[in-house]
């Protein structure tokens, strides 16, 4: 008997550049695991109309971050690469989900919370983000999706909706699980908070090496001289060098906890790590946005391998509900 792969599927949203968090807590994942798992790797244009609402920008987005996958290394022949929004099943399922799910379940999800604690106006799309995403995740059959500590609940609820879907209907969905690493769970950004695009606080991957200096220059530390003992935990400088600086890690690590070296040059050093690292990643990036046309075509390839699994899946799912 064959052994069946295993499967992952996962995604980011069209919303902005990526940065070094999404990428060592997600991206860098999806790489990393392409050749083991059966993997589906999607863009989720349809989250993103939760907050985009310019349709030039959300194009170029999309597009942007078919781009960026290329570029740290997803491989098209073997990854489904796919824009959520040209397999309808995902909204369809979705819809099917929304009336399995009860308000009040919901209406604890943290994202949730979140935006009406902000007292934002919260869209219905919104509300039931979560819930488009279980559909995103389980039509797929995935064993893991691999998500940075933010996603976590998300996962979660897919997870229930899945169970409550199979104790209602019969068995039909596999129980995903979130593969999240804990040493990158959640990237601290430049001023000490969460990286993330919304806090504005975030060193973008492809960031040219002016931008990477000036934006590592600007990391936030305490006050100590360069000649005190420092605790390399407790520095966000150092957390970066954790990632990025490899062989001469003990040897910083040495110099912060004997107090003989300053945040300026650690910082200076960090660049250069940073840098040499990033360098191929952003020359790879360039040589591929200068070929749109090939990365659309690897998309509508995405595009039907995505639909045939995702409608065989629905066929199913109808047929359990009784559509
Ligand atoms: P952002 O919060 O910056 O808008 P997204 O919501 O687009 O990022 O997240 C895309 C992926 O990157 C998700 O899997 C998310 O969990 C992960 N991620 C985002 N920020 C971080 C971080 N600071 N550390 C680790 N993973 C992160
Ligand atoms: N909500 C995820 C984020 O903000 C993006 C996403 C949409 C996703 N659908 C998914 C991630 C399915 C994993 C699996 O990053």
């Amino acid at each position: 008997m064959s052994q069946e792969q295993k499967i992952i599927l996962s995604g980011v949203k069209p919303t902005g550049r990526p940065h070094i968090g999404n990428y060592f807590g997600a991206m860098k994942q999806f790489v990393d695991l392409q050749t083991e798992y059966r993997s589906f790797i999607m863009i989720a244009d349809l989250h993103a109309l939760t907050s985009v609402t310019e349709a030039e920008i959300l194009r170029r987005e999309t597009l942007d971050v078919a781009i960026d996958y290329l570029a740290i290394g997803l491989d098209p022949e073997r990854v489904t690469i796919f824009r959520q929004s040209d397999v309808p099943a995902h909204t369809e399922l979705a819809w099917i989900f929304n009336c399995l799910t009860t308000m009040p379940y919901l209406a604890r999800a943290h994202a949730f919370k979140d935006a009406e604690a902000k007292n934002r106006e919260v869209n219905v799309g919104v509300f039931t983000y979560p819930i488009l995403m279980a559909a995103d995740i389980l039509l797929y059959d995935p064993d893991l999706v691999p998500v940075g500590q933010d996603q976590k609940q998300h996962v979660e609820i897919a997870r229930d909706t899945a169970e409550k879907f199979n104790r209602l209907f019969g068995e039909v969905f596999k129980l995903p699980e979130a593969l999240i690493l804990d040493q990158v769970k959640t990237l601290i950004g430049l001023d000490g908070q969460k990286m993330s695009k919304s806090y504005r606080n975030t060193i973008p991957l492809f960031a040219d090496e002016r931008e990477l200096k000036q934006l590592i220059m600007s990391i936030k530390t305490d006050s100590k001289s360069e000649t005190e003992a420092k605790n390399p935990e407790e520095c966000n400088v150092f957390a970066l060098h954790k990632l990025f600086s490899g062989a001469i890690i003990p040897e910083v690590k040495r110099r912060y906890v004997e107090g003989a070296i300053g945040y300026r040059e650690s910082k200076e050093i960090l660049f250069e790590q940073m840098n040499h690292y990033l360098e191929p990643l952003r020359a790879k990036r360039v040589e591929i946005a200068s070929r749109p046309d090939e990365v659309r075509a690897i998309l509508a390839q995405g595009a039907g391998d995505a639909r045939a699994v995702a409608e065989a899946k629905l066929a199913k799912i109808r047929e359990a509900v009784g559509l």
